[in-house]
């Protein structure tokens, strides 16, 4: 398990390539075996990882559940509305209680940038990043990268067009560290109040206008409006946004052929993306979530090895 060191995933930002590299080859190896027929391997057997998610998660928390299962741990599912963090507990309170129970792991999200980071100080377990304000989405953009591998077989030189809120997103910024990373080109477009020129800084283009991003690009990643990020009325008018921005059978034709389409989810269909494009043959949407299992498996077992060899 060369290349990962670290009994935490916090973010992409600063992490080597071999790092990545090290979660890409061993979510390739455990691709198999996050298939739901699979039997499940013992690698993780006594062990205990928790959820811990102050923000709504269908796809991370489904996919890191099934994924610890599949490697043998144990799953607790902290149930936000039912705990003491309702009583004014703090998170880092909630979390060391958790883990004096015998946890091993901790899987965060928080509407607040930096709660990993947090915890990961005052915690004694692993601490894996699922979402944290408008900071980091780690393991999207890890799984990402591995569908990207998947379909061209190489992300260097990739050309990445990532559409919407860019500001308010914390997959824009993952995607943006780890794309960079690995070796790809990265334009961030949408309205100016979505997409400040401030990205330029990071090492991303950043375009304000979709119709002549379309031709140039490999991949075109959609991202839904924050709602929850911004103030009430920050958004002028959806359906302007859609006609500007969304991606359109029509916008969809003009991409290159082999071009595809990607998008985290929840999708906003009629907004960011059409439904003819969803399901259309360029979407990956679905082949990103189930990826997401094998790329769970992989950073579980990366940290919690790297936690035991301490
Ligand atoms: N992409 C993503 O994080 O989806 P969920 O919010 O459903 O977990």
């Amino acid at each position: 398990m060369s290349g990962w060191s670290s009994p935490h995933l916090l973010g992409m930002r600063g992490l080597a390539r071999e790092a990545i590299e090290a979660v890409l080859e061993l979510a390739a190896r455990r691709r198999p075996h996050a298939e739901a027929q699979a039997p499940p391997l013992g690698l993780l057997a006594g062990r205990t990882v928790a959820n811990l998610f102050f923000e709504p998660s269908t796809r991370t928390r489904t996919s890191f559940t099934l994924a610890a299962r599949r490697l043998g741990a144990e799953v607790i599912d902290y149930a936000v509305a039912a705990g003491s963090t309702v009583k004014g507990e703090s998170t880092v309170d909630t979390a060391r209680n958790i883990v004096a129970m015998g946890v091993d792991a901790l899987v965060v999200r928080s509407a607040h940038a930096g709660t990993p980071v947090l915890l990961a100080r005052h915690v004694d377990a692993a601490i894996l990043n699922a979402g944290d304000g408008a900071h980091e989405h780690p393991t999207q953009a890890l799984l990402d990268l591995f569908t990207l591998r998947e379909i061209f077989g190489e992300v260097r030189g990739l050309q990445v067009l990532i559409v919407g809120d860019i500001g308010a997103s914390r997959v824009a910024r993952s995607n943006l560290w780890a794309l960079r990373t690995m070796g790809a080109e990265v334009t961030l477009c949408g309205p100016p109040t979505l997409v400040p020129r401030a990205f330029e800084a990071l090492g991303a283009r950043v375009a304000h206008r979709l119709e002549p991003e379309l031709e140039r690009a490999d991949a075109v990643m959609l991202l839904r409006i924050q709602h929850e990020r911004h103030r009430a009325g920050a958004i002028p008018s959806v359906r302007e946004y859609a006609r500007l921005f969304g991606m359109t059978a029509e916008r969809a034709a003009r991409l290159r052929p082999g071009a595809i389409i990607m998008h985290p989810g929840p999708i906003h269909r009629g907004v960011e993306l059409m439904p003819e494009v969803a399901d259309g043959e360029r979407s990956v949407v679905l082949r990103q979530a189930r990826n997401g299992v094998a790329i769970r498996m992989a950073v579980l077992e990366l940290c919690l090895e790297a936690r035991r060899r301490g």
